[in-house]
């Protein structure tokens, strides 16, 4: 939540600071904002309400010279939004900006503080409380801005990352993290700040992560340095990324959300790609096997995370206790990470996150790290927080995911639990080896099958025309597909903002079955699984109460038809893996239904796609 951007270097700043706005925006974008010094050594800062489009329209006739700047998207926390409330902010004097992700858990005690000694507040913002902190401290204690930033974050309490410049100092840049995402790019003379790689691929692959409560400092001229807040150097580390810029942009596309939509074929393919041997006899997730004692051993697995994440996780959960016959619980990183719960050493926790960032389940990481058990990463950005916090584990492979519903991520996470459910399985001899091979037969076919869902697009596309106002639908699944319906309800809601449930059918009857009349849509999933008879006796029921039934079923199966008034038919795959196929229309019709009600599909209101704020 959030996004931050800094330049410093030969090149003008405003251009590279609006590019990595606008490639930061996934995490904001309720208001954005830019400081930059300019050769008479003057700081201007120009703030708009709205997207960064709207900045750009705003500050494009104005002073926008200058080699050195940072720039900020922005989700609010505290106060709404507007152009008071956007960053940078600035200290008393205005000589100090600064720009933040996260969010200072002690701003009130801090604010009151400061104020008690005069200083005068602009905005409602927990930031502020930071920027003015360091002013006041830098000019108290008459000490240069490295010092004061050092001070200052000795104070605070919360999460941040920070960059500050000063007026009258054309030549630094200092920044800071704690908790929330900062990468630092090394070009040739130029320093590079974001809160992910994104904005810095395009200009240099040297990038550096900085550890919690370090400060960079970036100078001219000079190699960048790393210290603590006793002034005191760290080493630090150099990495390589690959990023291939063409997944920055739609290619194409009207929205990333739908170009995610259709990669998803090839990222299954990236996924299974060198875990899976060429002759789909056998596979090995390095991590798993090069811990394998941690999993024999396993008293049960926990697996924490939040939303989609949260869903790809109760997937995880059918497939490692069928196939392991481990006991498995799941877990919202938010609820979890609270209630002190019992996690013993030789419990494996995983931790399943597309961003790597998000701050409950960073949360929940620590905790069981903490309680000695191994814990295990399942992440999609490199280099991300929680894959650096974990023990081992294993990235999606899927490609940055820039639409703010996730939907490559969720088959690129559901496909590595099947995977990693599969190792264990074959390291425990629990699962019949005809029943492994036919799985992985099974899990190399996904692609093709995906490939022939998205063929059900036009008709999808259709088929949401008639539910575009619809208020209310129910979606219903049971065993594998349980969690696709929670998870194609999440989709509709969050992009169409449409009211959406999703339900295992049995539970219909306990209750919810009371919401149906003729107005009610009812997704439901019926492909041909081990339940299937009882799905469909759930489905009966709705139909007897006059719900109007969208059904997924197997290709070829005829019933459904009978009594439902859309039936969409999937390529038959096994029942373990029929999540991977039955996402897929459930992601295009919520897609459909946003598009036909005119939503900002990409960027749905109130939300962020990385949640580095509890
Ligand atoms: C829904 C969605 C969110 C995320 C959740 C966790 O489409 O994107 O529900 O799944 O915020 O995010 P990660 O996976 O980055 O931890």
């Amino acid at each position: 939540m959030c996004g931050i951007v800094g330049y410093m270097g030969c090149q003008q700043a405003y251009p590279i600071l609006i590019k990595g706005l606008h490639r930061l925006e996934y995490r904001g974008y309720d208001s954005a904002g830019i400081a930059l010094i300019d050769s008479n050594n003057e700081l201007n800062i120009y703030k708009a309400k709205g997207k960064v489009a709207n900045l750009e329209h705003f500050a494009d006739s104005k002073n926008i010279s200058g080699t050195i700047g940072i720039a900020h998207t922005r989700w609010a926390t505290h106060g709404e939004p507007n152009d008071t409330n956007a960053h940078p902010h600035v200290s008393q004097t205005g000589s100090l900006a600064l720009i933040h992700n996260g969010i200072i858990e002690n701003y009130a005690v801090l604010k009151k503080y400061l104020q008690d000694r005069g200083v005068v507040f602009r905005s409602e913002t927990d930031t502020e409380v930071l920027v003015q902190l360091i002013g006041y401290l830098q000019q108290t204690n008459n000490c240069d801005l490295c010092t004061a930033v050092q001070q200052a974050l000795r104070e605070v309490v919360g999460a941040y990352a920070i960059a500050v410049i000063e007026k009258g100092n054309p030549d630094q840049i200092i920044a800071a993290r704690k908790s929330s995402p900062l990468v630092i790019g090394i070009g040739e003379g130029e320093f590079f700040i974001a809160s992910d790689a994104t904005p810095i691929v395009e200009h240099t692959q040297q990038v550096i992560y900085p550890n919690d409560e370090e400060i960079v400092v970036i100078r001219r001229g000079e190699p960048l340095k790393i210290v603590n807040f006793e002034n005191i150097e760290h080493p630090h580390q150099i990495k390589h990324i690959d990023m291939d810029i063409s997944q920055l942009e739609k290619g194409g596309y009207p929205h990333f959300m739908l170009k995610e939509i259709y990669e998803q074929p090839q990222t299954l393919i990236d996924c299974i790609r060198g875990r899976i041997n060429p002759e789909g006899t056998d596979v090995i997730l390095s991590g798993v096997m090069d811990n394998k004692e941690r999993f024999l051993n396993a008293r049960r697995i926990i697996i924490a995370a939040c939303g989609t994440s949260w869903h790809a996780a109760l997937i995880g959960e059918h497939l490692i206790e069928e196939l392991c016959r481990i006991p498995v619980e799941v877990e919202y990183a938010s609820e979890f990470r609270y209630r002190n719960p019992v996690i013993y050493p030789d419990d494996v926790v995983i931790a399943i996150s597309q961003s790597g960032e998000t701050a409950d389940t960073l949360a929940a990481v620590e905790i069981a790290k903490k309680q000695g058990a191994f814990i295990y990463g399942i992440c999609n950005v490199i280099g991300s927080s929680i894959p650096r916090a974990t023990d081992s584990g294993s990235y999606i492979h899927v490609g940055p995911e820039i639409g703010v519903a996730s939907t490559k991520a969720f088959t690129g996470q559901v496909t590595v639990l099947s995977m990693l459910a599969l190792t264990i399985a074959k390291l425990k001899n629990s699962i019949d080896p005809q029943l492994y091979r036919k799985l992985l037969g099974e899990l190399r076919s996904i692609p093709q099958r995906m490939e022939e869902t998205l063929k059900l697009d036009a008709p999808i596309r259709e088929l949401s025309k008639i539910f575009t106002y619809a208020r209310n639908f129910i979606y219903l699944g049971r065993g594998y597909n349980y969690p696709v319906a929670l998870e194609g309800a999440l989709k509709l809601k969050e992009i169409s903002y449409i009211h959406a449930e999703g339900y295992p059918a049995a539970e219909m009857k306990h209750g919810p079955i009371a919401l149906i009349d003729e107005e009610m849509p009812v997704v439901a999933i019926a492909t041909t699984d081990s339940i299937y008879e009882k799905t469909i006796s759930n489905i009966q029921e709705i139909k007897a109460r006059k719900g109007r039934i969208i059904a997924l079923v197997t290709r070829g199966n005829h019933e459904v038809a009978r009594f439902a008034d859309s039936v969409i038919e999937l390529p038959e795959t096994d029942e373990r893996l029929a999540p991977l196929i039955a996402a897929i229309p459930l992601q295009l019709l919520a897609y459909y239904i946003a598009v036909n009600k005119g939503r900002d599909v990409d960027q749905p209101r109130n939300l962020a796609k990385s949640v580095t704020v509890e």
